[in-house]
């Protein structure tokens, strides 16, 4: 059991990250508080005996605001001394075991600059970690040690089928040079977060076809053209010509709230910034109608309120499907290209 769930979060979206955790709070029965600050990148649910595994634990990908999910034994850091770090640390791990060691600090300026004492002490820790047999290729659990500065340390550990794959829930994704604009980088973060590889040889290939609402300059029709589809690009403004040249484009300038496809395509994608609500009921009409197979969309969340308005964004598509009697995945995130913004993923089951 865990005294604390420790989330990584964008900074600034701490209060949405704690909105979320204690909605599963209520709806779980875990009993703690929140801690929490503002753009510390990170927030922890503090309580006691609090369930790692089964029906009532946390589960990463419900967590949209979450980019890593951890479990915490001890709700406070443990304080360290510069002359011996390592000693304390193992002190708390021993009769543990963990198949690799993470080390890690928020993702802010002051986080950022822990990387050289990373590199520092990490040799020498996951030397003695392995020597303690603390370290171990079959376990099931990774250790994170989550540095709030060179002194204070959470000791953590994620489950490995419950957590994201990448180090600080954060891909490294380079900027492919051709793709006309970066946004590019989020499309292409949520084919890995959403489907697993064989999903993706599966549904994004050659001859399939895509509509992409608010395409321009096109950074999004790049991945899909780059994966070999038929696109049909909606935006009044211009998209990059070379991307235009590839021949597999049809540009159309007109409203993407009314744009309807003559037939059926596999892919919707839609970064239009617009009303969360419009886009979530555009998306959710689409589907329901079976103008599209699949969809990845963004919803833009500028306002306060942000949590409460992604749960109202979710009533309203489930009311639309609901409504047609369409059974359908609908899943959430907040990708780490992502901004002021999450990214759903939408299918009829
Ligand atoms: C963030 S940009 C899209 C960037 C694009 N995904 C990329 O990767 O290059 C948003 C686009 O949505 C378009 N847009 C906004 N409202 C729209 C609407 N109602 N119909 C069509 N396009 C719209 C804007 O013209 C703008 O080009």
């Amino acid at each position: 059991m865990a005294n604390a769930y420790l989330i990584y979060c964008r900074a600034g979206f701490e209060k949405e990250a704690a909105a979320e955790l204690q909605h599963f709070a209520d709806q779980y029965g875990w009993r703690g508080f929140i801690k929490t600050k503002a753009d510390a990148g990170y927030v922890l649910f503090c309580g006691e005996n609090l369930p790692e595994t089964g029906d009532n634990a946390p589960k990463w990908r419900e967590l949209v605001f979450a980019r890593q999910l951890l479990f915490v034994q001890n709700a406070e850091p443990l304080h360290l001394e510069a002359n011996d770090r390592i000693t304390p640390i193992v002190a708390v791990l021993v009769g543990q075991y963990f198949k690799e060691l993470a080390l890690e600090g928020a993702d802010t300026n002051d986080g950022k600059s822990l990387s050289n004492f990373f590199k520092a002490i990490a040799p020498a820790l996951k030397s003695v970690l392995e020597k303690r047999a603390i370290l171990r290729k079959k376990a099931h659990k990774n250790l994170h040690l989550f540095f709030l500065d060179s002194t204070a340390v959470y000791i953590a550990f994620s489950e490995v089928n419950n957590s994201s794959p990448w180090p600080m829930g954060i891909p490294r994704l380079r900027f492919p040079k051709d793709a006309p604009s970066r946004s590019t980088l989020k499309l292409e973060e949520a084919f890995h977060y959403f489907m697993d590889e064989s999903s993706q040889q599966e549904w994004l290939r050659e001859g399939m076809t895509g509509v992409d609402l608010g395409a321009a300059p096109g950074g999004w029709t790049w991945q899909l053209v780059h994966k070999g589809l038929q696109v049909i690009a909606i935006d009044n403004g211009a998209m990059d010509k070379a991307l235009m040249q590839t021949g597999q484009i049809e540009h159309l300038r007109v409203d993407g709230f009314k744009y309807r496809p003559e037939r059926k395509v596999n892919w919707l994608v839609c970064d239009m910034i617009e009303s969360p609500a419009r886009v979530a009921t555009t998306i959710a009409s689409w589907i329901a109608d079976g103008d599209a197979e699949r969809a990845i969309f963004n919803l833009k969340l500028p306002m306060k309120k942000r949590f409460e308005e992604l749960q109202h964004c979710i009533e309203l598509m489930d009311d639309i499907l609901t409504d047609k009697r369409v059974k359908y995945h609908l899943s959430f995130k907040q990708l780490y290209h992502d901004r002021e913004e999450v990214t759903g993923y939408l299918y009829r089951l």
